[in-house]
């Protein structure tokens, strides 16, 4: 479940434009708890533009372009002054001999069309649109350039006022709208429109392009086939549709896979990611099926080890894998320790994300650290479930060790043993967590009394106890207006054996048991149902409220004690109240006052 806490986070991660004004104010409030990661990073639009993506790809965006629906309404302009019947217009869009390799569709021959080609792009155009006239000589170009170089693409057009239900099938909403079909799935292509730009989009989602293969791409896939189109590259084509980031290429050619270190007596069909940074190849080895090799490039195209940035952020918490080990350490310790974990890395792969969180980085150190709980420097290994599950686990010994030079060979080691270990361990769900925690108070005598994430086993789960727990946090309004209100109630019901009224600061402490949905949250663990999901308070937060709601769901019925007037009055007060379940009474009850 979401927390303001994990909110944070996600907000650092996914949004740094919101997140750098409040940068000092770690633990500012969040009015909206219910934002996840997911959502975060979808609307903030980052989800597809990882660091990985071709920085040359007109996808990416095309700012000298008006938008589709300025477009129209520019067109609209042309219309009245456009005496021309569609058939005239048609003619216009551009002379006959221009196009020569431009496909005419309409709904009766779009889908068979479609079906016959593997790579097609669609403009859907209206004859009136002034942009589409002027990118009909571009298109043509175009067209003949791609069917000049053998390239395996059609390039079509469709009139959109003619055939309506055929643009309002693929969603056109203004013109010119073009569609790159591969094996009748569009995309949009967005790019700018001259033929120049056309070409070069399809040629790098077409062609082996391997010339640039470095140069582009930090992390790309390379088939060596036995040849460019049939049913292994047509899996690779699926592949590719299944792996948004990672450009495929494909060759046929011994000379190419053997700049890339496939050797070229290799069996065909054979795969290789290749990237960048250390680790340069990775052989595919599995069965040649489009998941399979999917499955492999997304576990092995991230690096073995990400520096966390908000750059990096998406990639990471977005990843299918969600078991996470990060490296805290500052950047002058990271040498020491960056060897090791990357070592074990590489026998985690595809099964564990490795994350190296800078400690002394300001725009992630920080935040990072307090969300997990890491106060000071210390070099700390820390393995994390994810987001949405959110448990963590520390490796003990890494904190305690001081690399000496002179045990730098041991110390390595030892670390890795462990680190190994850790890892394997966490794999297999046998670590205990460890939760964020207050250190335990000396003396907790008062009448509500004080839970932090290591003392709420002893306190709030004990089965021989009714437990009426607040998680609040100290910046939260709410929680100071009830403050004196439970304090009341504490005081009240001082002295009845059975049953604690107890207060943690969620901001720092946490428990799988006790999770807050919001601040202030009050929840009621029943005694001998320790077990079960504590009940949540959510009457008005009176003292009679809650009051009432304990009298109901208390496991051992209990008695004000009378230790005084006020207490007295204050139990005859209520005695008729407690009898009447739990429904609302009128939010200004005096007795709250009393
Ligand atoms: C599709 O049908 C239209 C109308 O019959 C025709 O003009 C056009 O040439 C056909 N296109 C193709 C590629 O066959
Ligand atoms: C952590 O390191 C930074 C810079 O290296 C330093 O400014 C800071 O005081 C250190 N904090 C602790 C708790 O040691």
């Amino acid at each position: 479940m979401p927390t303001p806490r994990s909110l944070l986070l996600l907000l650092l991660l996914a949004t740094p434009f919101l997140l750098l004004p409040h940068a000092a104010s770690a633990s500012a409030p969040t009015s909206n708890p219910d934002i996840d990661l997911e959502y975060l990073i979808k609307n903030a639009g980052l989800d597809d533009a990882p660091a990985a993506t071709a920085t040359d790809d007109p996808e990416d965006g095309a700012p000298n372009f008006p938008d589709l629906d300025a477009d129209y309404e520019d067109d609209e302009e042309d219309l009245f002054g456009d005496d021309d019947g569609p058939e005239e217009s048609s003619h216009s869009h551009s002379s006959a001999a221009d196009e020569a390799h431009v496909l005419l569709l309409t709904a009766a021959n779009f889908t068979a069309i479609l079906a016959a080609r593997r790579h097609v792009m669609v403009e859907f155009y209206a004859p009136w649109c002034g942009h589409c006239r002027a990118l009909a000589p571009h298109y043509a170009a175009a067209a003949s350039a791609l069917a000049a170089d053998g390239v395996d693409v059609a390039l079509a057009k469709v009139d959109a006022t003619e055939e309506h239900e055929l643009a309002q099938a693929h969603g056109v909403q203004g013109y010119p709208t073009l569609l790159f079909f591969i094996d009748g799935v569009p995309r949009d292509y967005a790019g700018e429109r001259t033929k120049d730009a056309i070409v070069a989009w399809i040629s790098k989602k077409l062609g082996p392009a391997v010339q640039n293969l470095a140069a582009v791409d930090d992390v790309a896939v390379l088939a060596f086939l036995d040849h460019l189109s049939g049913a292994h590259s047509d899996e690779l084509a699926a592949a590719s549709r299944l792996e948004d980031t990672v450009s495929f290429y494909q060759t046929t050619s011994p000379d190419v896979a053997k700049l890339f270190h496939i050797d070229p007596e290799a069996k065909r069909p054979s795969v290789v990611l290749l990237k960048k940074e250390e680790e340069k190849l990775t052989v595919f080895d599995g069965e040649f099926r489009a998941s399979a090799i999917a499955e492999f490039v997304s576990a092995n195209k991230i690096p073995l080890i990400t520096t966390l940035t908000q750059e990096t952020g998406p990639a990471i918490f977005d990843n299918p894998i969600k078991k996470q080990i990060l490296l805290f350490a500052v950047a002058k310790e990271s040498s020491k320790f960056l060897p090791i974990i990357k070592e074990t890395a590489k026998s985690f792969k595809g099964k564990l994300l490795f994350v190296f969180v800078e400690r002394d980085n300001e725009e992630v150190g920080e935040p990072v650290a307090n969300y997990f709980g890491i106060t000071g420097n210390e070099t700390t290994v820390l393995a994390y479930t994810g987001n949405e599950d959110a448990k963590k686990f520390f490796l003990r010994m890494v904190s305690s060790i001081i690399v000496q030079e002179s045990t730098m060979f041991l110390t390595k080691i030892f670390l890795l043993v462990n680190t190994q270990e850790f890892a394997q361990d966490f794999l297999e769900d046998k670590l205990t967590p460890s939760y964020k925690s207050d250190p335990v108070p000396e003396s907790n005598d008062e009448d509500v009394k004080v839970v932090v994430g290591k003392s709420l086993d002893q306190i709030v789960l004990d089965e021989s106890k009714d437990v009426l727990l607040e998680i609040y946090a100290p910046w939260c309004g709410h929680c100071q207006s009830l403050e004196p209100i439970y304090n009341k109630l504490g005081k009240y019901l001082r002295g009845i054996d059975s049953l604690v009224i107890a207060k943690m600061d969620g901001t720092n402490n946490e428990h799988p048991r006790a999770k807050p949905d919001g601040f202030p949250t009050i929840l009621f663990y029943p005694a001998g149902k320790k077990s079960f999901e504590p009940i949540t308070f959510e009457g008005d937060r009176t003292v009679v409220e809650m009051y009432k709601f304990l009298k109901k769901h208390a496991a051992i019925p209990f008695k004000l004690k009378r230790p005084d007037s006020s207490a007295a009055r204050t139990d005859s007060a209520e005695g008729p109240g407690s009898s009447t379940g739990p429904e609302k009474s009128s939010g200004s009850n005096p007795k709250d006052e009393l």
